[in-house]
């Protein structure tokens, strides 16, 4: 049975949110895991969640409309999902403002390559609608789900937000957040989460959430801390009281804090969030997890050398090749699992040339250690490039990123 909290259109099925798809996938903010060397079904995943295929005719009218070349991210399908994009095109072809808000729960002092596809789109959507953006770094929610003190998943929250601010966020149109400094400093910010909290049942957040009885209490208030900063006005300083739409780039195991907070927007007067969803960057030992911090050898860490990553990836990155070199130059590799194909995608953004290289590993005439060299040689320079970007980041810089100010945005 699918339940709904409002009696008008909801987006919040209960059954849904049991999270799988089907029989085998899960996905939850917690845990991806799929039975297929290709990876979760994300057709399947889109009709369980409810929302909408990022197709050609949105593709091409995000064209028409910023009269930019859409990112490889949305050419390539690597964001594939989305929930009321249309809308924000439509309010910024009229003109009117709209935010960009997405996050990262700091469990870890380095994030890893998967981390930065949803700050790599939102980097670019800033650049091509000039609009503000803000960056919530759920040091609490760490806090309560792992085994981490206060202070510690504190400190890691700055740690993130050197590695974001790395990726070239415009500063005056930039705010990032540590929620343990910032809740308390705003008080519209909380007013926000307990008005959320007012809408949302614990049966609710059971069914959305998965929430059990020996779960502690800070757990289930948790979802409203990250559904507030979908309301414009838990930013004061940026937006004053102003109502403005609000977009959310983000993987899809994010979604069910969102679709819960499509449920209670309109009930407080405010306009649903809309989502760009992504793929999940798949780990290293392939597509059935997704890259994951908790898990170092599946992992390519932002803070790697290009010694460590060329031992990752030529020792655990899952090879779609053939046994011996005789077979793989008849049969040719397949590019749906191999993960060095995988993570061209993501990081390539020449299309002829990434089609050639698909050409060429799946006739055989290119083989594994080959595809692997030309992934290292793209991957070094983006890391070692971050890497003195974030080098550069000064206490001074991060205190400019992370102070209430008003932001560039009338
Ligand atoms: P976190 O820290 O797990 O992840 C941060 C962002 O990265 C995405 N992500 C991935 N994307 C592609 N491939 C992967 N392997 C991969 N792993 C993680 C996540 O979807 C997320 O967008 N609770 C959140 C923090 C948060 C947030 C938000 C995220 C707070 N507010 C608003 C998105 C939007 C978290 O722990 O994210």
């Amino acid at each position: 049975m699918t339940t709904s909290i409002t009696n008008g259109v909801s987006d919040l099925h209960l059954e849904g949110d049991k999270m799988t798809t089907g029989t085998e996938d899960i996905v939850d903010p917690w845990n991806v895991v799929s039975s297929s060397d290709k990876g979760i079904d994300y057709d399947k995943l889109i009709t369980r969640f409810g929302s909408s295929h990022i197709d050609q005719e949105l593709k091409d009218r995000f064209e028409k409309v910023t009269g930019k070349q859409v990112h490889h991210l949305l050419r390539r399908g690597i964001f594939f999902s989305h929930r009321d994009m249309h809308s924000i095109l439509n309010q910024y072809e009229a003109g009117k403002p709209f935010y960009l808000y997405t996050g990262r729960g700091p469990s870890s002092s380095s994030m890893h390559l998967g981390h930065l596809i949803p700050f790599i789109l939102c980097k670019w959507l800033q650049d091509v609608f000039s609009v503000p953006i803000v960056i919530q770094l759920t040091d609490d929610e760490k806090c309560l789900w792992k085994d981490i003190k206060l202070e510690e998943a504190n400190k890691m929250a700055y740690e993130n937000a050197k590695d974001i601010i790395a990726i070239g966020f415009d500063i005056n149109k930039t705010f990032i957040f540590a929620d343990l400094d910032y809740i308390g400093q705003c008080p519209e910010f909380y007013r926000n989460m307990i008005r959320i909290q007012k809408c949302v049942t614990f049966n609710q957040v059971k069914g959305i959430f998965g929430f059990g009885d020996s779960d502690v209490i800070g757990k289930i208030c948790f979802p409203a801390v990250q559904a507030a900063p979908a309301l414009s006005t838990s930013f004061p300083q940026i937006f004053n009281d102003k109502k403005i739409p609000c977009l959310i780039p983000c993987a899809i195991d994010q979604d069910p804090y969102f679709r819960m907070m499509r449920d209670v927007a309109p009930r407080l007067g405010f306009q649903k969030p809309a989502l760009l969803h992504s793929v999940f960057f798949p780990a290293l030992q392939g597509a059935k997890t997704k890259m994951s911090a908790s898990d170092p050898n599946s992992t390519i860490l932002l803070t790697d050398t290009p010694k460590q990553l060329k031992s990752k990836i030529n020792k655990h990155a899952f090879s779609g090749g053939q046994a011996t070199v005789e077979e793989h130059r008849e049969r040719g590799g397949n590019c749906d699992v191999d993960i060095a194909y995988q993570y061209l995608t993501f990081f390539l953004d020449d299309d002829d040339k990434l089609e050639k290289i698909r050409k060429d590993y799946s006739s055989g005439a290119m083989l594994t250690g080959e595809l692997k060299k030309v992934l290292i040689d793209i991957v070094t320079p983006i890391l070692q490039s971050h890497q003195e970007r974030r080098a550069k980041i000064t206490d001074e810089v991060l205190k400019q990123y992370m102070t209430p100010k008003k932001l560039n945005f009338d």
